[in-house]
């Protein structure tokens, strides 16, 4: 996806509590400090960042990921204070098809702050970047992200074996794959 084309810049969208935003060296501390509680990754691919030096490159590689088109990936930032304590995410494009992934500190669970975030992603997925599918790949154990993926109609399409191993423990997972439709989306 050529998102400096079709976005011109990268987008900072604001709700009642939280600002999007595109991830800046300067978060690579907090992202390290709500990444070092395993109640975060437990169900990703990953570990998060170990040290400030691999949270500092991974937000790089992200934001080098946006210039390549491979995947838009926002800071989600403490409306008052700039403070990230999550990130959200469009990735994986194939024709007018796209992923969506995120993840909140756990501090923050609970207060329906990544609804407000899914929300406005899903929409400049659907009505700014055109696409007509987004799915998301969630473990049978992840009840809140099957939950809110239903929140938002996302329906569940089907049961993939051994679909996504760990990138530290070589791991694989069954996962179940949700869709939502253009059409289908209510804000
Ligand atoms: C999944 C996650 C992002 C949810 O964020 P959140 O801000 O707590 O979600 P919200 O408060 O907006 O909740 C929205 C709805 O999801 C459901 N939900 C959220 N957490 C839930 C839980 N622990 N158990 C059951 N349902 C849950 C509820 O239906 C909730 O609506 P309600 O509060 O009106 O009942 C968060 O738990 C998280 O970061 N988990 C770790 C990372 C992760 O697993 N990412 C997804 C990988 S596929």
């Amino acid at each position: 996806m050529n998102f400096t084309k079709i976005l011109k810049e990268f987008p900072v969208i604001e709700t009642e509590r939280i600002r999007l935003r595109q991830l800046k060296k300067e978060d690579a501390d907090e992202l390290l400090k709500y990444y070092s509680n395993e109640n975060v990754y437990r169900y990703l691919d990953w570990n998060g960042p170990e040290t400030s030096e691999k949270s500092y490159k991974v937000i790089d590689i992200w934001n080098k990921g946006y210039i390549s088109g491979w995947i838009i990936r926002f800071a989600i930032a403490d409306k008052l204070t700039d403070k990230i304590i999550g990130t959200i995410f469009l990735s994986e494009f194939e024709g007018k098809r796209a992923e969506i992934g995120y993840e909140l500190s756990e501090n923050y669970w609970r207060q329906g702050i990544m609804s407000e975030a899914i929300g406005r992603i899903l929409s400049l997925g659907f009505e700014r970047l055109g696409l007509t599918r987004i799915q998301a790949f969630v473990c049978e154990e992840n009840i809140a992200s099957k939950e809110i993926l239903k929140k938002f109609n996302f329906k569940e399409e089907g049961y993939l074996r051994q679909f996504e191993c760990h990138n530290v423990t070589g791991e694989c997972k069954d996962m179940y794959v949700y869709g939502l439709i253009n059409t289908e989306f209510k804000k």
